[in-house]
């Protein structure tokens, strides 16, 4: 049997933890599959005495994880600790340099220097493997890198984030306030360290990040991401999409259009019949339409220790599996120095129907004001429905509208013409609508 391969772990936090518990009880499966033994012989985590389920006593434990990352010990080093920068990147480089494949379940630091990283792999001929990165247990890294070759794609969208759709989905089915749901989401470890990553959009955007490179060919933008999260979104907006036929759900998007390429993550209607809409809970769902094989449609776990792991194991296991001296694939499905600058389309010439949600003064005139705004820039309407408002309801008054397809330049404008009348009693809540099938 070939030699075992010498895994090196740095950082045990959930999904950590979960990776060496699998590797312990599932051994016998793991060297029956590659052939070969996988071992983990080096650690780094902040807290050595802590019970992870594993026996961790034949590991050597490292303070500094780029030691680890640079030791003779191991042929895999796996990135845990996450961060965009500082230790998560220093060691991962450190790594790469050292001639030692990686795998990472990091988004933020791929986001940021996967280009720069990739060309590392690429020039010492080593993997750079982050299937856990995007979309916790799906394989959607794989499917696009390796089982889509010769595929153009027009548009990947999906539900990215495990946190934010496990909020919506519990406000939507028990009427939950946002606070509460988000709580519970920390509790389970699904959440970031800092859940305002998953709220305001971040975690989306950076998974997005890299499907729109595997996508379209081009340099990781992550910083020119249109964001918007799910913090504004109220039981108001999810009972009116309900009544409309739709549901509420943070999608990232990336799309091509004529001008460039679209990249934006925000909460989104998509019709209650679609395949999306039914994607609850924890669970993430990527749809990427191409050329030729169509439509597909991933759906699984999104996060969550064990989830997470499958992923980063079924990295390693692909190491092992590996031949000695292989030449690897490469990083995003094509040589890190061909990936071809991107080209940002502007949010204002994005073409699609919107759903806009106004509280305004019940008083004569404020329709017609409305729909005025509207055909003043060539918005068609699909319906306006009126409710009246709580408490309130002698005063003021809910107008939704629906539109058919426009431009947000459109409907920023009109939208800033309702505000200037003076009709508002609150601020104008507007969520685009996304084609689903
Ligand atoms: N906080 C992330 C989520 C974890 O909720 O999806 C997986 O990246």
């Amino acid at each position: 049997m070939a030699e075992a391969l010498r895994v090196g772990i740095a950082g045990l936090g959930t999904v950590g933890a979960a990776v060496v518990r699998i590797m312990a009880a599932k051994a016998g499966e793991f060297t029956r599959q590659c052939g070969r033994d996988l071992v983990v012989t080096a650690i780094s985590a902040r807290d050595r005495t802590k019970d992870r389920g594993a026996d961790l006593s034949g590991a050597k434990w490292f303070d500094d994880p780029v030691s680890l990352a640079k030791s003779g010990d191991i042929d895999v080093f796996v990135e845990l600790i996450g961060g965009d920068s500082g230790p998560a990147h220093d060691c991962v480089k450190a790594a790469l340099e050292a001639g030692r494949h990686v795998v990472t379940a990091n988004k933020a630091l791929l986001a940021k220097h996967g280009v720069a990283l990739a060309e590392i792999a690429e020039s010492k001929g080593v993997l750079l493997n982050y299937e856990a990165a995007v979309a916790g247990g799906i394989p959607v890294i794989k499917t696009m890198r390796e089982a889509m070759a010769g595929n153009s794609v027009t548009r990947v969208f999906g539900i990215l984030n495990g946190t934010c759709n496990y909020i919506l989905t519990r406000m939507e089915a028990e009427g939950l306030s946002f606070q509460d749901c988000l709580k519970d989401a920390q509790r389970l470890g699904y959440a970031e360290a800092d859940p305002t990553f998953d709220i305001e959009g971040h975690d989306t955007a950076h998974k997005l990040s890299i499907l729109t490179s595997l996508a379209f060919g081009t340099k990781i933008a992550a910083d020119d991401i249109y964001m918007e999260g799910i913090s504004n979104i109220s039981q108001a907006d999810i009972r009116a999409a309900g009544e409309l036929g739709y549901r509420i759900k943070l999608l990232g998007v990336a799309q091509k259009t004529e001008s460039g390429i679209e990249q934006r993550v925000h909460p989104t209607m998509v019709p209650t019949a679609s395949v999306i809409a039914q994607v609850h809970g924890v669970t993430n769902a990527v749809a990427i339409e191409t050329d030729i094989v169509g439509e597909l449609l991933l759906s699984g776990p999104g996060a969550g220790g064990n989830a997470t792991a499958s992923a980063v194991l079924g990295d390693i296991a692909d190491i092992a599996k590996s031949s000695p001296g292989f030449q690897h694939g490469p990083v995003f499905g094509r040589p890190a120095k061909e990936l071809r600058p991107y080209k940002k389309a502007q949010m204002r010439t994005h073409a699609g129907g919107y759903f806009i949600r106004l509280t305004v003064h019940d008083r004569v005139g404020v329709f017609a004001a409305v729909a005025k705004r509207m055909a003043d820039n060539s918005i068609s309407l699909e319906s306006i429905v009126q409710h009246a408002v709580g408490a309130n309801e002698d005063q003021q008054k809910t107008v939704i509208l629906v539109t058919h397809e426009t431009t947000e330049a459109a409907v920023r404008k009109a939208v800033d013409g309702i505000t200037k009348d003076g009709h508002l009693t609150d601020k104008p809540q507007v969520i685009r609508i996304e084609r689903a099938g």
